[in-house]
Protein backbone atom coordinates (compact mmCIF):
# COMPACT_ATOMS: atom_id res chain seq x y z
CA UNK A 1 0.00 0.00 0.00
CA UNK A 2 1.38 3.78 -0.74
CA UNK A 3 0.52 6.73 1.47
CA UNK A 4 -0.30 9.86 -0.59
CA UNK A 5 -0.67 13.16 0.83
CA UNK A 6 -2.45 15.74 -1.29
CA UNK A 7 -1.72 18.76 1.07
CA UNK A 8 0.86 21.47 0.76
CA UNK A 9 1.17 22.11 3.96
CA UNK A 10 3.11 25.39 3.05
CA UNK A 11 -0.69 26.86 2.10
CA UNK A 12 -2.01 25.42 5.12
CA UNK A 13 -3.13 28.77 6.45
CA UNK A 14 -1.33 31.92 5.76
CA UNK A 15 -1.71 32.80 2.49
CA UNK A 16 2.17 33.91 1.85
CA UNK A 17 5.03 32.62 -0.37
CA UNK A 18 6.77 29.71 0.72
CA UNK A 19 9.82 28.30 -0.73
CA UNK A 20 7.65 25.10 -0.91
CA UNK A 21 5.27 26.38 -2.73
CA UNK A 22 5.51 24.16 -5.88
CA UNK A 23 5.76 20.86 -4.04
CA UNK A 24 3.64 18.40 -6.25
CA UNK A 25 1.47 15.57 -4.92
CA UNK A 26 4.51 12.54 -5.33
CA UNK A 27 6.84 15.05 -4.60
CA UNK A 28 5.09 15.25 -0.86
CA UNK A 29 4.89 11.22 -0.82
CA UNK A 30 8.41 11.16 -0.24
CA UNK A 31 7.96 13.44 3.06
CA UNK A 32 5.56 10.79 4.57
CA UNK A 33 7.68 8.44 6.43
CA UNK A 34 7.49 11.10 8.98
CA UNK A 35 3.79 9.97 9.71
CA UNK A 36 5.11 5.99 8.53
CA UNK A 37 6.91 5.95 11.58
CA UNK A 38 3.92 6.16 14.18
CA UNK A 39 1.90 3.00 15.55
CA UNK A 40 -1.15 3.09 12.59
CA UNK A 41 -4.34 0.88 12.23
CA UNK A 42 -5.83 0.79 8.85
CA UNK A 43 -9.81 1.95 9.13
CA UNK A 44 -11.94 1.62 6.14
CA UNK A 45 -14.99 4.83 6.28
CA UNK A 46 -17.77 5.19 3.08
CA UNK A 47 -15.19 2.84 1.09
CA UNK A 48 -11.84 5.19 1.52
CA UNK A 49 -8.79 3.59 3.89
CA UNK A 50 -6.88 5.06 6.13
CA UNK A 51 -4.09 5.10 7.71
CA UNK A 52 -5.29 5.82 11.29
CA UNK A 53 -3.19 6.31 14.70
CA UNK A 54 -5.81 6.23 17.73
CA UNK A 55 -3.53 6.81 20.95
CA UNK A 56 -4.16 10.31 21.80
CA UNK A 57 -0.69 10.52 23.61
CA UNK A 58 0.73 8.88 19.87
CA UNK A 59 -1.60 11.66 17.76
CA UNK A 60 0.46 14.34 19.93
CA UNK A 61 3.51 12.73 19.79
CA UNK A 62 2.89 12.86 15.73
CA UNK A 63 1.79 16.27 15.82
CA UNK A 64 4.58 17.62 18.01
CA UNK A 65 6.98 16.43 16.49
CA UNK A 66 7.20 15.06 12.99
CA UNK A 67 4.11 16.89 11.50
CA UNK A 68 5.34 20.51 13.38
CA UNK A 69 8.69 19.80 11.64
CA UNK A 70 7.17 20.29 8.28
CA UNK A 71 4.93 23.28 9.17
CA UNK A 72 8.42 25.05 10.64
CA UNK A 73 9.71 24.55 7.30
CA UNK A 74 7.12 25.88 5.52
CA UNK A 75 7.08 28.86 6.88
CA UNK A 76 10.46 29.62 7.49
CA UNK A 77 11.50 32.86 6.42
CA UNK A 78 8.14 34.17 6.04
CA UNK A 79 5.90 36.35 8.71
CA UNK A 80 3.35 34.05 8.98
CA UNK A 81 2.00 35.15 12.61
CA UNK A 82 -0.67 33.12 12.05
CA UNK A 83 1.23 30.40 11.05
CA UNK A 84 3.49 30.53 14.45
CA UNK A 85 0.68 30.89 16.69
CA UNK A 86 -1.00 27.74 15.33
CA UNK A 87 2.76 26.26 15.84
CA UNK A 88 3.27 27.24 19.16
CA UNK A 89 -0.55 26.34 20.32
CA UNK A 90 0.40 22.71 19.46
CA UNK A 91 1.77 21.16 22.30
CA UNK A 92 -0.61 22.63 24.01
CA UNK A 93 -3.55 21.03 22.31
CA UNK A 94 -4.95 17.49 22.94
CA UNK A 95 -5.46 15.26 19.92
CA UNK A 96 -8.48 13.10 19.07
CA UNK A 97 -9.19 10.97 16.07
CA UNK A 98 -12.66 11.40 15.53
CA UNK A 99 -15.20 11.28 12.51
CA UNK A 100 -15.79 14.12 11.21
CA UNK A 101 -18.82 15.19 8.75
CA UNK A 102 -16.70 16.75 5.53
CA UNK A 103 -19.56 19.48 5.81
CA UNK A 104 -18.62 20.53 9.04
CA UNK A 105 -15.02 21.35 7.82
CA UNK A 106 -14.14 24.99 7.56
CA UNK A 107 -11.97 26.29 5.36
CA UNK A 108 -9.24 28.88 5.60
CA UNK A 109 -9.77 31.62 2.57
CA UNK A 110 -5.96 32.69 2.98
CA UNK A 111 -4.92 29.49 2.07
CA UNK A 112 -7.74 29.20 -1.08
CA UNK A 113 -6.81 32.36 -2.52
CA UNK A 114 -3.11 31.87 -2.21
CA UNK A 115 -1.33 32.91 -5.39
CA UNK A 116 1.70 34.18 -6.23
CA UNK A 117 2.24 36.23 -9.05
CA UNK A 118 6.07 36.22 -9.57
CA UNK A 119 5.96 32.12 -10.38
CA UNK A 120 2.58 32.27 -11.42
CA UNK A 121 1.37 29.57 -9.31
CA UNK A 122 -2.27 29.74 -7.95
CA UNK A 123 -3.63 27.12 -4.86
CA UNK A 124 -6.82 26.37 -6.26
CA UNK A 125 -5.67 25.56 -9.42
CA UNK A 126 -3.00 23.49 -8.61
CA UNK A 127 -5.48 21.65 -6.13
CA UNK A 128 -7.93 20.70 -9.40
CA UNK A 129 -5.18 19.10 -10.95
CA UNK A 130 -3.67 17.61 -7.24
CA UNK A 131 -7.12 16.11 -6.48
CA UNK A 132 -7.62 14.75 -9.89
CA UNK A 133 -4.51 12.62 -9.18
CA UNK A 134 -5.58 11.65 -5.96
CA UNK A 135 -9.40 10.61 -6.67
CA UNK A 136 -7.63 8.55 -9.28
CA UNK A 137 -5.32 7.10 -7.30
CA UNK A 138 -8.23 6.40 -4.28
CA UNK A 139 -10.24 5.01 -6.64
CA UNK A 140 -7.99 2.38 -9.26
CA UNK A 141 -5.17 1.87 -6.98
CA UNK A 142 -7.12 2.16 -3.51
CA UNK A 143 -4.59 3.95 -1.91
CA UNK A 144 -4.48 4.80 1.52
CA UNK A 145 -4.70 8.17 2.97
CA UNK A 146 -3.76 9.92 6.19
CA UNK A 147 -6.66 12.07 8.43
CA UNK A 148 -6.95 15.69 8.14
CA UNK A 149 -5.86 17.88 11.25
CA UNK A 150 -8.28 20.16 12.29
CA UNK A 151 -8.41 23.23 14.62
CA UNK A 152 -11.47 21.95 16.93
CA UNK A 153 -12.68 25.51 18.18
CA UNK A 154 -13.88 26.30 14.78
CA UNK A 155 -13.37 23.35 13.02
CA UNK A 156 -10.81 24.79 10.69
CA UNK A 157 -8.91 22.60 8.63
CA UNK A 158 -5.23 23.07 9.08
CA UNK A 159 -3.88 19.88 6.88
CA UNK A 160 -4.97 18.21 4.27
CA UNK A 161 -6.89 20.35 1.30
CA UNK A 162 -6.24 18.45 -0.93
CA UNK A 163 -8.00 14.55 0.91
CA UNK A 164 -10.42 17.21 2.25
CA UNK A 165 -11.29 18.40 -1.87
CA UNK A 166 -10.89 14.82 -3.10
CA UNK A 167 -13.50 13.09 -0.17
CA UNK A 168 -15.69 15.68 -1.34
CA UNK A 169 -15.35 15.20 -5.05
CA UNK A 170 -16.28 11.83 -4.53
CA UNK A 171 -19.71 12.31 -2.45
CA UNK A 172 -18.01 11.20 0.45
CA UNK A 173 -19.50 12.30 3.70
CA UNK A 174 -17.14 11.38 6.98
CA UNK A 175 -13.76 11.25 7.35
CA UNK A 176 -11.27 10.89 9.92
CA UNK A 177 -9.75 14.00 11.45
CA UNK A 178 -7.10 13.94 14.02
CA UNK A 179 -8.83 17.05 15.95
CA UNK A 180 -6.47 19.19 18.38
CA UNK A 181 -8.41 20.77 21.41
CA UNK A 182 -7.02 24.00 23.19
CA UNK A 183 -5.81 22.92 26.41
CA UNK A 184 -5.88 26.60 27.87
CA UNK A 185 -4.49 27.13 31.37
CA UNK A 186 -6.10 24.64 33.56
CA UNK A 187 -4.52 21.72 31.02
CA UNK A 188 -1.57 23.49 31.25
CA UNK A 189 -0.80 22.38 34.54
CA UNK A 190 -2.55 19.23 33.47
CA UNK A 191 -0.18 18.38 31.13
CA UNK A 192 2.68 18.88 33.09
CA UNK A 193 2.04 15.97 35.55
CA UNK A 194 2.59 12.71 35.48
CA UNK A 195 1.10 10.84 32.63
CA UNK A 196 -1.47 7.93 34.92
CA UNK A 197 0.60 4.95 34.76
CA UNK A 198 -1.03 2.71 32.00
CA UNK A 199 0.99 0.09 32.61
CA UNK A 200 0.74 0.17 36.21
CA UNK A 201 -3.46 -0.14 35.27
CA UNK A 202 -2.70 -2.86 32.92
CA UNK A 203 -0.90 -5.04 35.10
CA UNK A 204 -3.33 -4.42 37.69
CA UNK A 205 -6.19 -5.82 35.84
CA UNK A 206 -3.91 -8.50 34.70
CA UNK A 207 -2.61 -9.50 38.16
CA UNK A 208 -5.07 -7.90 40.77
CA UNK A 209 -8.16 -8.21 39.22
CA UNK A 210 -8.81 -9.82 35.76
CA UNK A 211 -9.66 -7.59 32.44
CA UNK A 212 -12.29 -10.14 31.07
CA UNK A 213 -14.12 -9.78 33.84
CA UNK A 214 -15.34 -6.69 32.28
CA UNK A 215 -16.11 -8.00 29.00
CA UNK A 216 -19.63 -9.22 26.93
CA UNK A 217 -17.94 -12.76 27.66
CA UNK A 218 -19.01 -12.11 31.35
CA UNK A 219 -22.82 -13.01 31.67
CA UNK A 220 -22.45 -12.01 34.80
CA UNK A 221 -21.16 -8.25 34.30
CA UNK A 222 -23.60 -8.05 31.63
CA UNK A 223 -26.33 -9.29 33.72
CA UNK A 224 -25.33 -6.66 36.21
CA UNK A 225 -25.16 -3.65 33.79
CA UNK A 226 -28.71 -4.67 31.68
CA UNK A 227 -29.96 -4.22 35.71
CA UNK A 228 -28.36 -0.65 36.19
CA UNK A 229 -29.48 0.41 32.73
CA UNK A 230 -33.18 -1.15 33.15
CA UNK A 231 -33.97 0.41 36.38
CA UNK A 232 -32.23 3.74 35.56
CA UNK A 233 -33.49 3.85 31.85
CA UNK A 234 -34.89 7.75 32.30
CA UNK A 235 -31.82 8.82 33.03
CA UNK A 236 -29.98 7.78 30.10
CA UNK A 237 -30.67 10.12 27.01
CA UNK A 238 -29.59 9.86 23.50
CA UNK A 239 -26.02 9.85 23.60
CA UNK A 240 -23.91 8.19 26.39
CA UNK A 241 -20.32 8.79 27.19
CA UNK A 242 -18.81 6.12 29.04
CA UNK A 243 -15.61 6.84 31.47
CA UNK A 244 -13.77 4.03 32.36
CA UNK A 245 -15.79 1.78 30.26
CA UNK A 246 -13.59 -1.09 30.60
CA UNK A 247 -15.04 -3.81 28.28
CA UNK A 248 -17.85 -1.67 27.16
CA UNK A 249 -20.64 -3.89 27.71
CA UNK A 250 -22.43 -1.01 28.67
CA UNK A 251 -22.20 0.11 25.54
CA UNK A 252 -23.28 -2.84 23.75
CA UNK A 253 -26.71 -3.19 25.91
CA UNK A 254 -27.67 0.93 25.09
CA UNK A 255 -26.90 0.45 21.48
CA UNK A 256 -29.63 -1.95 21.71
CA UNK A 257 -31.84 0.57 22.83
CA UNK A 258 -30.82 2.90 20.17
CA UNK A 259 -28.27 5.24 22.02
CA UNK A 260 -25.43 6.16 20.55
CA UNK A 261 -22.04 5.29 22.58
CA UNK A 262 -18.34 6.57 23.24
CA UNK A 263 -16.46 4.64 25.73
CA UNK A 264 -13.11 5.60 27.22
CA UNK A 265 -10.64 4.05 28.98
CA UNK A 266 -6.44 3.95 29.58
CA UNK A 267 -6.73 0.75 29.58
CA UNK A 268 -5.29 -1.15 26.00
CA UNK A 269 -6.04 -4.70 27.10
CA UNK A 270 -10.01 -2.72 28.20
CA UNK A 271 -10.43 -0.93 24.74
CA UNK A 272 -8.64 -4.05 22.74
CA UNK A 273 -11.29 -6.37 24.00
CA UNK A 274 -13.82 -3.97 23.23
CA UNK A 275 -13.19 -3.05 19.82
CA UNK A 276 -12.68 -6.23 18.65
CA UNK A 277 -16.08 -7.35 20.38
CA UNK A 278 -17.61 -4.02 18.19
CA UNK A 279 -16.15 -5.27 15.08
CA UNK A 280 -17.34 -9.04 15.86
CA UNK A 281 -20.99 -7.44 16.63
CA UNK A 282 -21.10 -5.04 13.49
CA UNK A 283 -21.42 -1.84 16.63
CA UNK A 284 -20.83 1.76 15.85
CA UNK A 285 -20.08 2.22 19.42
CA UNK A 286 -16.76 3.60 19.65
CA UNK A 287 -13.84 3.44 21.79
CA UNK A 288 -10.90 5.96 23.09
CA UNK A 289 -7.91 4.32 24.49
CA UNK A 290 -7.11 7.97 27.18
CA UNK A 291 -6.88 9.05 30.28
CA UNK A 292 -9.88 10.57 31.69
CA UNK A 293 -8.35 12.89 33.85
CA UNK A 294 -6.01 14.20 30.99
CA UNK A 295 -8.33 14.34 28.16
CA UNK A 296 -11.47 16.03 26.75
CA UNK A 297 -13.96 13.88 25.04
CA UNK A 298 -15.49 16.24 22.04
CA UNK A 299 -18.92 15.51 21.16
CA UNK A 300 -22.04 16.23 22.92
CA UNK A 301 -23.62 13.78 25.58
CA UNK A 302 -27.03 13.51 27.66
CA UNK A 303 -25.65 11.03 29.72
CA UNK A 304 -22.02 10.33 31.50
CA UNK A 305 -21.53 7.09 33.56
CA UNK A 306 -18.40 5.92 35.58
CA UNK A 307 -19.21 2.47 36.70
CA UNK A 308 -18.14 -0.91 38.00
CA UNK A 309 -16.42 1.26 41.17
CA UNK A 310 -13.97 2.33 38.56
CA UNK A 311 -14.09 5.60 40.83
CA UNK A 312 -11.25 3.56 43.23
CA UNK A 313 -8.73 4.72 40.53
CA UNK A 314 -9.31 8.17 41.42
CA UNK A 315 -8.36 10.46 43.92
CA UNK A 316 -10.41 13.75 45.02
CA UNK A 317 -8.04 15.64 42.84
CA UNK A 318 -8.50 13.07 39.54
CA UNK A 319 -11.76 13.11 40.17
CA UNK A 320 -12.48 16.45 40.06
CA UNK A 321 -10.73 16.79 36.91
CA UNK A 322 -12.00 14.28 35.40
CA UNK A 323 -15.79 15.90 36.22
CA UNK A 324 -14.34 19.06 34.96
CA UNK A 325 -13.13 17.39 31.73
CA UNK A 326 -17.02 16.46 31.08
CA UNK A 327 -17.72 20.36 31.20
CA UNK A 328 -17.43 21.19 27.46
CA UNK A 329 -19.58 18.05 26.18
CA UNK A 330 -22.49 18.34 28.44
CA UNK A 331 -25.20 20.97 28.80
CA UNK A 332 -27.89 21.81 31.93
CA UNK A 333 -30.39 18.90 32.89
CA UNK A 334 -27.59 15.99 31.83
CA UNK A 335 -27.19 13.17 33.74
CA UNK A 336 -24.04 11.37 35.33
CA UNK A 337 -24.28 7.86 36.63
CA UNK A 338 -21.57 6.79 39.32
CA UNK A 339 -21.48 3.28 41.32
CA UNK A 340 -18.75 3.46 44.20
CA UNK A 341 -17.65 1.48 46.94
CA UNK A 342 -18.37 3.44 50.47
CA UNK A 343 -14.55 2.50 51.82
CA UNK A 344 -15.44 4.68 55.06
CA UNK A 345 -18.28 2.27 55.97
CA UNK A 346 -15.95 -0.89 55.26
CA UNK A 347 -13.57 0.56 57.41
CA UNK A 348 -15.85 1.55 59.93
CA UNK A 349 -16.97 -2.11 60.32
CA UNK A 350 -13.83 -3.73 59.73
CA UNK A 351 -15.49 -5.35 56.67
CA UNK A 352 -12.32 -3.81 54.17
CA UNK A 353 -10.28 -6.79 53.45
CA UNK A 354 -6.76 -6.32 54.22
CA UNK A 355 -5.78 -9.30 52.57
CA UNK A 356 -7.52 -11.04 50.02
CA UNK A 357 -6.23 -14.76 48.41
CA UNK A 358 -7.37 -15.57 44.97
CA UNK A 359 -6.90 -18.49 43.15
CA UNK A 360 -7.26 -18.05 39.23
CA UNK A 361 -6.84 -21.60 36.81
CA UNK A 362 -4.09 -23.04 39.82
CA UNK A 363 -2.22 -19.47 40.48
CA UNK A 364 -2.69 -17.97 43.84
CA UNK A 365 -2.76 -14.21 43.82
CA UNK A 366 -2.05 -12.61 47.73
CA UNK A 367 -3.19 -8.98 48.05
CA UNK A 368 -2.33 -7.19 51.10
CA UNK A 369 -3.26 -3.16 51.95
CA UNK A 370 -0.19 -2.19 53.33
CA UNK A 371 -1.19 1.83 54.40
CA UNK A 372 -4.08 3.73 54.53
CA UNK A 373 -2.81 7.30 53.62
CA UNK A 374 -5.73 9.59 54.59
CA UNK A 375 -4.03 13.37 53.44
CA UNK A 376 -3.94 11.88 49.76
CA UNK A 377 -7.34 9.73 50.52
CA UNK A 378 -6.44 6.37 49.71
CA UNK A 379 -5.41 2.59 50.37
CA UNK A 380 -1.86 1.57 48.76
CA UNK A 381 -1.22 -2.62 48.52
CA UNK A 382 0.56 -5.11 47.27
CA UNK A 383 -0.26 -8.04 44.93
CA UNK A 384 2.36 -11.02 44.83
CA UNK A 385 1.26 -14.56 42.71
CA UNK A 386 3.76 -16.89 41.66
CA UNK A 387 6.60 -17.62 43.90
CA UNK A 388 6.27 -14.05 45.51
CA UNK A 389 8.51 -12.18 43.03
CA UNK A 390 6.07 -10.80 40.81
CA UNK A 391 3.93 -8.30 42.21
CA UNK A 392 2.15 -4.96 41.36
CA UNK A 393 1.10 -2.09 43.96
CA UNK A 394 -1.86 -0.33 43.44
CA UNK A 395 -3.67 2.36 45.42
CA UNK A 396 -7.60 2.43 45.84
CA UNK A 397 -9.06 5.61 46.57
CA UNK A 398 -10.98 6.48 49.65
CA UNK A 399 -14.47 7.22 48.98
CA UNK A 400 -18.36 7.67 50.67
CA UNK A 401 -21.03 9.77 49.56
CA UNK A 402 -20.50 13.20 51.50
CA UNK A 403 -17.12 13.31 49.57
CA UNK A 404 -19.00 12.63 46.17
CA UNK A 405 -21.53 14.25 46.36
CA UNK A 406 -19.16 17.16 47.10
CA UNK A 407 -16.85 17.08 44.41
CA UNK A 408 -19.76 16.83 42.34
CA UNK A 409 -21.77 19.88 43.49
CA UNK A 410 -18.53 21.81 42.93
CA UNK A 411 -18.98 21.07 39.27
CA UNK A 412 -22.59 22.22 38.86
CA UNK A 413 -24.00 18.31 39.22
CA UNK A 414 -26.87 18.15 41.97
CA UNK A 415 -27.67 14.71 43.30
CA UNK A 416 -31.12 13.41 42.20
CA UNK A 417 -31.28 9.96 43.23
CA UNK A 418 -29.12 7.56 45.61
CA UNK A 419 -29.68 4.29 46.26
CA UNK A 420 -27.61 1.14 47.65
CA UNK A 421 -25.87 -0.56 45.52
CA UNK A 422 -27.53 -4.04 44.62
CA UNK A 423 -24.13 -6.24 43.55
CA UNK A 424 -21.90 -4.97 46.19
CA UNK A 425 -21.94 -2.26 49.91
CA UNK A 426 -21.90 1.14 48.08
CA UNK A 427 -24.12 3.37 46.48
CA UNK A 428 -25.39 4.32 43.15
CA UNK A 429 -25.79 8.10 42.25
CA UNK A 430 -27.02 9.89 39.77
CA UNK A 431 -26.47 13.52 39.40
CA UNK A 432 -28.11 15.88 36.95
CA UNK A 433 -26.78 18.99 35.47
CA UNK A 434 -27.65 22.20 36.56
C1 LIG B 1 -13.52 -1.94 37.38
S1 LIG B 1 -13.24 -1.43 35.76
C2 LIG B 1 -14.90 -0.98 35.30
C3 LIG B 1 -15.16 -1.17 33.84
C4 LIG B 1 -16.58 -0.82 33.38
N1 LIG B 1 -16.95 0.55 33.69
C5 LIG B 1 -17.61 -1.76 33.96
O1 LIG B 1 -18.40 -1.28 34.78
O2 LIG B 1 -17.65 -2.92 33.58
C6 LIG B 1 -12.45 0.14 35.98
C7 LIG B 1 -11.87 0.73 34.71
O3 LIG B 1 -11.31 2.02 34.97
C8 LIG B 1 -10.29 2.22 34.00
N2 LIG B 1 -9.47 3.38 34.35
C9 LIG B 1 -8.67 3.52 35.42
N3 LIG B 1 -8.04 4.71 35.40
C10 LIG B 1 -8.49 5.36 34.30
C11 LIG B 1 -8.23 6.64 33.73
N4 LIG B 1 -7.39 7.50 34.30
N5 LIG B 1 -8.87 6.98 32.58
C12 LIG B 1 -9.71 6.12 31.99
N6 LIG B 1 -9.99 4.89 32.47
C13 LIG B 1 -9.40 4.52 33.62
C14 LIG B 1 -9.56 0.89 34.06
O4 LIG B 1 -8.70 0.68 33.00
C15 LIG B 1 -10.74 -0.08 34.11
O5 LIG B 1 -11.10 -0.48 32.83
Amino acid sequence: MQHLDGTMPCQRHTGRSSPHASRSVLELNRDAPAYICAVRILRVLQGVSYWVIEDPVEIAELINNNVTREWETDIAGTEDHDGRAWLDSLPERSWRLERVRLTRVRLDQGTMNYSDGRTGYSFVERLVERRRLLQRSLREFGIVIWPLVLRAEDRMLMDGYCRYHTLTDMKVKETFAYVGYPMGERFNRLSSRKPASRRNIEEYYRKHDDFRRYAMSNERRVKQLSRLYDSNRRYFGKRVLDIACGGGVLGFLVEKHDRSYVGVDVNRDMIGMARAHAEMAGSSNRFLLADATREVVGGSFDTVTLLGNALCHFDTKDFARLVGNVDPSVGRGAHFIIDYRDVVDLLYRRKWKSKLVERNKGMVTVSNTTNCDTKKGNLAGVSKWGDGTNRVEFTQAIWAPFIVELVMESRGWKLIKREEHSDWPGWLDIYRKS
